[in-house]
């Protein structure tokens, strides 16, 4: 594969001194007599086993584990034969101890309400609705979808269910009716968590109607849990649907954690994958709580007077492992914010880490460019002399939005963590930690104990050239399979190099071992730090009764990194039109979700195909980007080449 390699960074930032020595991962490798970082990569490495069994005995088990790790690829089994659940480390002993009344969460509202919640008040929240659950029939392994926005009942309804044993499918809240729908039937959920509306650029969202939409073709749901948040008028549909505050009213705040054997599955989490359908990703209690934990504590080396603002949704992967699990079971404090980071004006994120003190930031880069957009006036406006570390995750950061954001937001004093990984991973896999020099776009190297490589097209490792990113080894928070679809799992990530987990992105490794993570490989794009389908894109255009094909390419934007551009073919006697594709775009916002609407749409009368019928997304991909076609022997239609450089040209 000849993937050009285009950044040429070459500063080096290294952390502070006193950074470097107050860190937790320092204060570890001291106690375990290690000196170096090099040296940690390679005792960890090594001897993987005692490793993280050494990291998850800092969590508390109801029965130790009879092995750390029993790896039969593609299958990993970790802390084998130990009773656990990720609740009672999140919750339960906080509840327990001096950290009862101390907070948990500290939300905010767009409207500006403020709710803060303590350790021991979210442990009653959970438990009141864990037991209002059981009321409901939930029982141990079955399947509760929660669509819900960033509320607090969102992480009090993840913790009930992982409470009691039953599996969550958080749908995020930007997602359709249909994307609801299709998520709800896979998983078979018994029951629904959802919200009269919310808040979003000042407007209500109303969520409970698409909700309904989606219920009208869901038998498997028999409850809908209503949470009273907006005040909005909803319909509540008789036998079927319950307010969130009737069913709690008489709940004891007490309700016992179940026992679970550490691999036992905690949640489903969908995301896209280069077919239409998206993949259920599943993760378990044990492996999942220790990975998460541990790089939490380590790469934003969380301290308890520390305050934790992971600016995600908890829709995403970033929100499940660094809003809720986590900091929960670090006992940090963590921010939580409902609503647009720019509403009412631009400074509302500078405004709530300079109201709460905020010490650690994590964010996505495409937010930093909007921020940059926006200019360090608004941002000078606050005093964010709280700040100490700062973190980046969903896409590469170019350089000049690092630099921008180290220096600007940092005050030159804040090392960027630049956090690699992904919903199938669970935790950070290549990551800094406090005491790596960095390079600015690169992710640095892999978290102690994990390998990763860049290989060819026939698996031979490569120095400053492009190629497949793989995670040679396992670790304890990666995906244990795909939900009902073992198949796929061992199709999409293990089989093209054998018993090595392909990641699915391009990188290149410099010769200090650094890794630069350049984009996406396979069909699947990365839109404002949004992973979309290509194919869910072009399936939810086609099954528009005007549409007969479509292909999706992404195109560069400043701010959003990659916007969609839909080319699409018309059924015959169809007149294109500005209607038609104001009409293709809300169409694609009902079938996946806002994220996922087209940024252009044209229409072309035929697209470069194989003779077999395939789309060759890639040729008019480079015809967009103006880049060579390649060989384009193999087009059954060559013609339409010209055709779209043209209608390309055209448009200029
Ligand atoms: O392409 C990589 C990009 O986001 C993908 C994973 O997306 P998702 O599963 O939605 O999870 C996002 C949050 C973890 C990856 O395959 N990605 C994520 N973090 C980075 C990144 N690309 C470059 N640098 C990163 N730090």
């Amino acid at each position: 594969m000849a993937i050009e390699t285009l950044l040429k960074e070459k500063r080096i930032f290294r952390p502070s001194k006193k950074l470097v020595e107050n860190s937790n991962v320092m204060q570890w490798m001291k106690e375990h007599k290690i000196k170096t970082y090099d040296e940690l990569l390679k005792v960890a490495s090594k001897k993987r086993s005692w490793f993280w069994g050494e990291l998850a005995k800092e969590l508390e088990w109801f029965s130790p584990w009879k092995k750390v790790l029993d790896w039969k690829p593609p299958y990993a089994k970790w802390f084998i034969g130990g009773k656990f659940n990720i609740v009672h480390n999140a919750l339960d002993r906080h509840a327990n101890s001096f950290r009862k009344n101390k907070l948990a969460y500290i939300w905010e509202g767009e409207p500006g309400e403020v709710r803060k919640i303590t350790y021991g008040e979210l442990y009653r929240e959970v438990n009141k609705f864990a037991n209002a659950l059981k009321e409901l029939g939930v029982k141990k392994g079955d399947r509760v979808a929660i669509y819900l926005p960033m509320i607090p009942e969102l992480p009090i309804s993840m913790l009930a269910c992982a409470k009691i044993g039953a599996i969550h499918s958080v749908v995020f809240s930007g997602y359709s009716a249909k994307a609801l729908q299709h998520r709800i039937n896979d998983a078979s959920a018994k029951v629904l968590i959802t919200v009269d509306g919310f808040y979003r650029h000042g407007k209500v969202i109303k969520l409970k109607d698409s909700a309904d939409e989606a219920l009208k073709d869901a038998p498997s749901v028999k409850k809908v849990v209503v949470v009273k948040r907006a005040g909005n008028n909803i319909k509540m549909k008789r036998d079927r649907d319950l307010w969130w505050h009737d069913i709690i009213e008489k709940q004891k705040p007490y309700c016992k954690t179940v026992q679970l054997e550490a691999n036992t599955p905690l949640y489903i989490l969908y995301t896209s994958g280069t077919t239409g359908t998206p993949k259920g990703v599943i993760h378990d209690h044990g492996g999942y709580a220790v990975g998460t934990y541990a790089t939490l504590k380590w790469v934003f080396d969380l301290k308890e007077e520390d305050v934790w603002w992971c600016a995600a949704d908890i829709g995403w992967v970033t929100g499940h492992s660094y809003i809720v699990y986590a900091p929960l079971m670090l006992g940090v404090t963590s921010v939580m914010y409902e609503g647009a980071p720019t509403y009412p004006d631009p400074d509302r994120v500078w405004q709530i880490i300079e109201k709460y003190g905020v010490t650690v930031f994590y964010t996505a880069p495409t937010a930093v460019r909007m921020f940059m957009r926006f200019g360090r006036s608004w941002v000078k406006k606050h005093d964010l002399s709280t700040l100490r570390l700062l973190g980046s995750v969903g896409e590469p950061i170019n350089p000049s939005a690092w630099i921008w954001y180290y220096n600007v937001i940092g005050n030159k004093k804040c090392p960027i963590m630049d956090t690699y990984w992904q919903t199938e991973t669970g935790m950070f896999v290549i990551t800094p930690l406090p005491i790596t020099p960095l390079k600015p776009g690169s992710a640095t190297k892999p978290f102690p104990s994990i390998e990763a490589d860049v290989y060819d097209e026939n698996g031979k490792p490569l120095t400053n050239k492009g190629g497949d990113l793989v995670l040679t080894t396992p670790y304890p928070a990666m995906l244990k399979t795909l939900y009902k679809n073992p198949s796929r799992y061992e199709k999409t990530y293990w089989s093209k190099f054998k018993n090595m987990y392909l990641t699915g992105d391009v990188a290149h490794k410099d010769k200090d071992g650094y890794i630069w993570v350049q984009g996406r490989e396979d069909d699947v794009l990365n839109v404002a730090g949004h992973r979309i389908g290509t194919a869910e894109v072009e399936s939810a255009l086609v099954s528009h009764p005007a549409v007969v094909e479509a292909a999706v390419v992404g195109k560069p934007d400043k701010i959003r990194g990659t916007v969609i551009k839909a080319f699409v073919i018309l059924k015959q006697g169809t007149k294109p039109s500005s209607t038609l594709v104001k009409d293709l775009k809300y169409h694609v916002g009902e079938e996946i979700g806002h994220i996922a609407k087209p940024a252009e749409i044209v229409f072309v009368d035929d697209l470069p195909k194989t003779r077999s019928g395939k789309i060759m997304r890639r040729v008019i991909e480079a015809i967009e980007l103006g880049k060579p076609t390649g060989d384009i022997s193999t087009l059954r239609n060559p013609e339409t080449v010209n055709a779209l450089i043209k209608l390309k040209n055209n448009r200029k």
